[in-house]
């Protein structure tokens, strides 16, 4: 049994989960950046992505549309991540609305889908990022304090998600 997990990252969150999931995953597993040169020839492949200002990365609607017909006929799983998912009655592809837009819009019918809040890493945003995502704290309740670096990633919630992914056939 052969899993690809495939993501689209900016900050490396998104990847760290790729990863962590790989480690949870029985099987062969091989982990790629939706930018690599990769065939898609696995029993099982997983996408996660990640939420900026609003969207995921447009590459990622090109690389599901090319690959629709094939992912809806594999064992198939999607993962989004953002940080409105901190909040518990927003963190369900249904109550996520990032990926609930998301899975209304593309063809791909993953069999199961995820949301995992993300990371809030100050230190690594430009001055531009950093003062528009302290204001986007600032209005939703988040964390304001740009000294301050915050990993909201349930890992449990990842873990148990690795275990309904290994009983998929
Ligand atoms: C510039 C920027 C814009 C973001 N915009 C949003 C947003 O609109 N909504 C949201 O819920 N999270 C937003 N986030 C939070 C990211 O989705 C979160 O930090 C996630 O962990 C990023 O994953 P990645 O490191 O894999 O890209 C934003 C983060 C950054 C740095």
């Amino acid at each position: 049994m052969k899993t690809l997990i495939i993501y689209s990252s900016y900050d490396g969150q998104t990847k760290k989960i790729a990863e962590f999931l790989a480690e949870k995953l029985t099987g062969e597993i091989e982990v790629r950046s939706i930018f690599d040169e990769f065939s898609l020839d696995a029993d099982r492949i997983i996408i996660g992505a990640s939420i900026r200002y609003g969207h995921f990365n447009p590459h990622l609607y090109k690389f599901i549309e090319k690959h629709t017909a094939l992912l809806n006929r594999t064992s198939s799983a999607f993962f989004g991540v953002n940080l409105t998912a901190r909040k518990a009655n927003k963190n369900t592809p249904e109550t996520n609305l990032y990926v609930r837009k998301f899975l209304a819009r593309i063809a791909w019918q993953p069999t199961l889908g995820a949301v995992f809040a993300g990371a809030l890493l100050y230190s690594r945003y430009s001055f531009f990022d950093k003062m528009m995502i302290k204001f986007i704290m600032k209005i939703t309740g988040g964390e304001t304090d740009t000294s301050k670096e915050i990993e909201y990633t349930d890992w449990q919630k990842v873990a148990e998600f690795a275990e309904k992914l290994n009983a998929l056939n």
